[in-house]
């Protein structure tokens, strides 16, 4: 296998994109980059706020735009948001510049870590604009991860991350990228 220029991390939310990204860039020597952080910086709001002020249109557009630019630099590891590959040209892009992995949980244990996450993804939120709670937040996880697991599965390496620590998931992901596969 040639060597990998690109890394794209996907997974659903809450499950560790985020924490385990720079962890395996900086063991790779390569930089990082969270792609919903690029949206708030070129915005200029949080993600809340873009979903309620400019509408969810304007965020997957740019998150577009900035994968894109991703997709560009050399030796990067990314960080995806967790309906970034909803866009079929997004999942393309990725699968041809780079290596696609995706961090793979089950509904319950995400509902369990996002209720204990901070409240600002509107996905998540029920119909007075608040983080949704118990086994309504279950329930929408299960659904989302329901409409989006075939697309996180045409990742070329899946590495399942139930029950491990965000040390023991880079130890994972980089022992998958040398070998090239799971
Ligand atoms: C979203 C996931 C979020 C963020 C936005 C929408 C989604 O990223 O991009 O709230 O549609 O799943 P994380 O997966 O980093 O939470």
């Amino acid at each position: 296998m040639p060597p990998v220029q690109r890394i794209y991390m996907t997974g659903f939310m809450g499950v560790g994109k985020s924490s385990v990204t720079p962890r395996v860039a900086k063991r790779l020597g390569f930089s990082s980059v969270d792609l919903d952080d690029g949206i708030v910086q070129h915005l200029g709001m949080s993600v809340p706020g873009i979903f309620e002020v400019l509408g969810e249109p304007i965020f997957r557009e740019t998150e577009w735009k900035l994968l894109q630019e991703c997709a560009t630099r050399p030796s990067v590891v990314v960080s995806l948001g967790g309906g970034t590959l909803g866009n079929p040209d997004a999942l393309k892009l990725c699968l041809e510049t780079g290596l696609l992995i995706y961090l793979r949980a089950a509904p319950e244990s995400l509902a369990r870590r996002l209720s204990r996450s901070r409240h600002t993804r509107p996905k998540l939120f029920g119909p007075d604009g608040t983080m949704l709670k118990g086994q309504a937040l279950e329930d929408r996880v299960r659904l989302l991860l329901e409409e989006r697991k075939s697309v996180y599965e045409k990742a070329k390496i899946v590495i399942d991350v139930d029950g491990l620590s965000a040390f023991q998931i880079t130890e994972k992901v980089l022992s998958a990228i040398k070998r090239g596969s799971a």
